[in-house]
């Protein structure tokens, strides 16, 4: 890795690329595909908030006890960092990602630095207790070099816990309406990801499989329901709901502005438009009962 304390960021990668009018981060190894500007941190926090509701707060699951060093891989606005410093004030959090984004009034245990977590990692070898990835299905293009990178570098007896989310929604049975548009932007986007070599899926069992090739051992699974809109019965989980659509209809132009031009032939920005427009309207729909594995 580069020197890469965010003191030492440069002005190009602060200012950002811009493009359809949205900012996406300037750091020149990385091949992110969704911005970083101000709608989509308030879009990354929302769903922050969605998913700790779904999990009933909890802000990790491995059995930790007094860790010493952790770990955040693409950390976003730096949210989950911040909450985890908080929880843990004797452990050191380290916090990496492509874009300059995260706030400099912090706990004083976390540290973010810009990187590239997809490039070779430079932090001490079993130095981790503690690796954790959130919703980063669309950021990673080689899960197995990820996930070997982090065994080498996680301390024996340390845990890698992945918080991931399948791109591709589901419409429950129970739902009266058919939910087409969202599956349609669902498909259209794993097909555009798969195109520039990002997999947008994110199947517990395969992601098992690659952590085990790695040398992880003792992999649980532990699967969610992410409700997009306030349709569930038990009233956190609505609440959860509320904030999840608010994230995904602030979400959506975002995530699929760059990928278009890997959509099937003959997408245009029009015809997204209206897709869009018609899945903002489905979700809305509190017959709509769709969801998103996590
Ligand atoms: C969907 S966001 C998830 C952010 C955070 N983990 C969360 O759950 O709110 C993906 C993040 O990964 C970062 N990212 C993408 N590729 C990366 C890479 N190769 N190295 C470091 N960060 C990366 C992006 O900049 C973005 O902030």
């Amino acid at each position: 890795m580069l020197q890469s304390q965010t003191a030492s960021v440069t002005s190009s990668i602060l200012a950002g690329h811009w493009e359809n009018g949205r900012r996406y981060h300037a750091y020149q190894s990385g091949q992110y595909m969704f911005p970083d500007d101000e709608l989509e941190q308030e879009r990354l926090d929302v769903k922050y908030a969605a998913i700790h509701l779904t999990y009933g707060s909890k802000i990790a699951f491995a059995p930790l006890q007094d860790p010493q060093n952790a770990l955040d891989v693409g950390t976003g606005t730096g949210i989950w960092a911040i909450d985890f410093a908080e929880e843990y004030p004797g452990c050191t959090v380290t916090a990496v990602d492509l874009s300059p984004i995260q706030p400099t009034w912090v706990p004083p245990n976390v540290k973010f630095e810009i990187d590239d977590a997809e490039q070779d990692w430079t932090w001490p070898e079993n130095h981790f207790d503690y690796v954790h990835l959130r919703t980063m299905a669309a950021a990673v293009r080689d899960w197995p070099r990820m996930f070997r990178q982090a065994y080498r570098h996680t301390k024996p007896g340390g845990y890698i816990e992945l918080q991931e989310q399948d791109y591709m929604g589901v419409i429950q049975s129970t739902s009266r309406n058919p939910g087409s548009a969202f599956i349609t932007w669902c498909v259209q986007q794993g097909k555009a990801a798969g195109r520039v070599g990002v997999n947008l899926r994110s199947i517990p069992s395969a992601m098992a499989d690659l952590l085990r090739a790695a040398g992880f051992v003792d992999v649980q699974i532990q699967e969610f329901r992410c409700p997009i809109g306030p349709w569930a019965a038990d009233k956190q989980m609505r609440n959860a709901g509320l904030l999840q659509l608010s994230a995904v209809l602030d979400g959506l132009e975002g995530l699929s502005l760059r990928l278009l031009k890997f959509y099937d032939e003959g997408w245009t920005k029009d015809e997204l438009d209206v897709l869009l427009a018609k899945v903002r309207t489905e979700l809305r729909s509190r017959d709509c009962h769709a969801y998103w594995p996590v």
